[in-house]
């Protein structure tokens, strides 16, 4: 039985190392030094590595249960990419934590907080904050793919690339975890219920880390420099009313990843990055050989 909407998905895993390139990203990397979207970025990396083993654990409970072998193959993909996603995020908060962001505190946190809530809950419930995470990375992928805007403002190119390699990846994944909580027949309830708490928990998790990192940086007590970054933070696209109503979507009962058709967003970005002239080829374990 088909368990994907879509058999042709292609989800390569990558073999790619961005380590060296982070050796000289600086401590306010983000667009004209702000501050407010350095820490803004920290925090959302020191959740990814423990997140993505957590999304990778979650699915691969139920891939025996998979009949569907394009979906199969999908899942084997998924795995692949989140486990270079943590990995290469791992290695920017080891930066980061040399320059003096709590990121390592933060990942520490992350871990012990998804280590609790996956022996307390059920499988089906963690797949269910898989799904729904997936969805959030989705949504902030886009943005990223298609705003040249939000692109600039990772600043850093060591920063913009690893951001952007990852969008790419989130997109060419994006419907995976969905299709497993549909074919081992979760329920809706709990996949909209819990998209309603992530929602609220994702944004004030992610404030608390902003305010904290701001809080143990010196430059922040410095005159005018927080009320600077703000006006530009607060213009962002990703304060915007628009990204909320596209996150609410998920609650919509018919919904489904693919709905928002990003395939031609996709196809852009793996010839930009890994075509022939890809900018990224150089980072490929395979052409580093
Ligand atoms: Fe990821
Ligand atoms: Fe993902």
């Amino acid at each position: 039985m088909r368990q994907t909407r879509n058999p042709d998905r292609k989800v390569p895993t990558r073999r790619i190392s961005f380590e060296e390139s982070f050796q000289d990203v600086p401590r306010h990397f983000a667009a004209e030094g702000n501050l407010i979207l350095s820490c803004l970025a920290a925090s959302l990396s020191s959740v990814f590595p423990d997140g993505e083993d957590f999304f990778v654990r979650s699915v691969r409970h139920y891939r025996d249960e998979i009949t569907d072998p394009e979906l199969k193959r999908q899942v084997s993909g998924f795995i692949g990419q989140e486990s270079v996603h943590g990995r290469e995020h791992r290695a920017f908060n080891d930066r980061l934590d040399r320059l003096g962001y709590p990121t390592k505190r933060f990942e520490r946190i992350t871990k012990k907080g998804l280590a609790l809530r996956e022996r307390a809950l059920s499988p089906e419930s963690n797949l269910a904050v898989t799904a729904a995470l997936e969805h959030f990375t989705a949504t902030l992928a886009e943005l990223v793919l298609s705003s040249e805007e939000t692109r600039d403002l990772f600043g850093h190119p060591a920063v913009r690339d690893l951001f952007v390699w990852h969008a790419l990846e989130e997109s060419e994944h994006k419907a995976v975890a969905f299709d497993v909580y549909k074919a081992i027949g979760g329920s809706e309830r709990t996949r909209v219920v819990t998209m309603n708490i992530l929602r609220f928990g994702f944004v004030i998790s992610m404030a608390v880390g902003v305010t904290v990192c701001l809080l143990g940086d010196r430059d922040s007590y410095r005159r005018g420099n927080l009320r600077r970054s703000w006006r530009t933070a607060r213009r962002s696209p990703f304060m915007t009313r628009d990204l909320w109503l596209q996150l609410r979507d998920y609650n919509r009962h018919d919904f489904h990843p693919d709905d928002s058709d990003t395939s031609q967003l996709v196809e852009k970005w793996r010839t930009v990055l890994f075509g022939e002239e890809g900018t990224l080829n150089d980072k490929l374990a395979t052409s580093a050989a």
